[in-house]
């Protein structure tokens, strides 16, 4: 029996990963916690239903652009069992028109040494997204005799979990980054939610974003449930949709970050990092003014990469100014064309879910 599931951060050499589907993405219908997170001039705001075939087909072909590129460099790879996504779909709590997609893994699996567990979502249409992963999750168990298969405590996500009218077509966006300053964001703390993409795992340390899509009431649950590790609650004061960590604060090696220089972390947020002799250096300007089409995510997803270990990391192909960057910082750049998989969730990093990394769990801020 081998050991197949390990990795205790984002730079230790990739031996084995997850890549998403794209195959029966949904844009879901508007639900509490959504509104919010669809920027008001989005064409995606009050449209709902299958995506178009041949963007399905074109993700996919990304995808497999991906695959190809770290299959090439020995890392083997797994890929989810999508299902019918356009189901309707019900709890005793809620019920729900669609689901999403199986597409990005980052936001549904947290790996942790040998534990994968799956998160505890503030959407609605995500609810059910981890049995794509199920199949997956029980060939582990069957290989690995250490490998702890886990699921989160589910959220009920009922109308008390969510702020009433939080979302107002007309606010503007000072308005939201005064919410974003303010740690107003539209989940209430009735219970712990959070998406797996929120949390930076650096060996001892976790550093969760707290935003649109993880509570403070998330970060509580994690320092209990893993009382050898420190949790960080991180903000970023300058994001007016402050959803997922790694388009904005993301490592490349121990010692070196690069942070989006629109979305600087809280005052005091940074001084684990200085007191360590970090370096944290502003991430290269992105290569596009826009988003694709029908995409959720902002043009920050050019520093959304994909580590293979400290030298090495892949970079999408058209982000020129992103890859010149990681070029300077010493990285070898695997550049792959990604771009028109970005609509179904995100970039690289997005796109897979860790399983096997060499190495153990350091302490990087002894
Ligand atoms: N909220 C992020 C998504 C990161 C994957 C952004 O669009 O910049």
């Amino acid at each position: 029996m081998a050991k197949i599931v390990n990795s205790w951060n984002d730079w230790d050499p990739l031996k084995r990963v997850i890549v998403g589907r794209c195959d029966n993405s949904m844009i879901p219908p508007e639900e509490p916690a959504t509104s919010e997170k669809v920027p008001v001039d989005s064409e995606m705001r009050g449209m709902w239903g299958l995506r178009p075939l041949a963007t399905v087909e074109r993700g996919n072909e990304c995808l497999e652009n991906l695959v190809k590129a770290v299959e090439d460099r020995g890392v083997v790879v797994d890929r989810p069992t999508p299902l019918q996504w356009n189901q309707a779909i019900g709890t005793p709590d809620f019920r729900n028109d669609s689901m999403m997609t199986c597409m990005p893994p980052r936001d549904i699996l947290l790996t942790i040494g040998n534990e994968i567990m799956a998160s505890a979502n503030s959407f609605r249409c995500r609810y059910f997204e981890y049995l794509a992963y199920w199949p997956l999750m029980k060939q582990y168990f069957d290989e690995d005799p250490e490998f702890k298969w886990t699921q989160a405590p589910r959220p009920r996500l009922t109308d008390a979990s969510y702020k009433h009218n939080y979302y107002d077509e007309k606010i503007t966006l000072e308005e939201r980054l005064v919410r974003t300053a303010n740690k107003d964001f539209v989940t209430t703390e009735v219970e712990p939610m959070w998406d797996a993409a929120d949390v930076m795992r650096m060996g001892k340390d976790l550093f969760i974003q707290h935003g649109l899509t993880t509570n403070r009431t998330a970060m509580e649950w994690f320092q209990r449930y893993y009382p050898e590790l420190r949790v960080h609650a991180m903000n970023f004061p300058g994001d007016p949709y402050p959803i997922h960590i790694d388009a904005t604060f993301v490592p490349l090696r121990p010692g070196l970050i690069i942070n989006n220089p629109h979305r600087h972390p809280a005052e005091g947020q940074l001084a684990i990092f200085e007191a360590n002799d970090w370096e944290v250096v502003d991430a290269a300007q992105p290569a596009h003014d826009e988003p694709p089409a029908l995409c959720y995510s902002s043009v920050w997803l050019s520093m959304n990469c994909l580590v293979l270990d400290p030298k090495t990391v892949i970079v999408e192909a058209s982000e020129v100014h992103q890859q010149e960057q990681m070029d300077k910082l010493g990285m070898n750049v695997v550049p792959v064309d990604l771009r028109d998989a970005y609509p179904f969730g995100g970039g690289l990093h997005c796109s897979t879910a860790d399983v096997y990394r060499e190495g153990g769990c350091e302490d990087y801020f002894p």
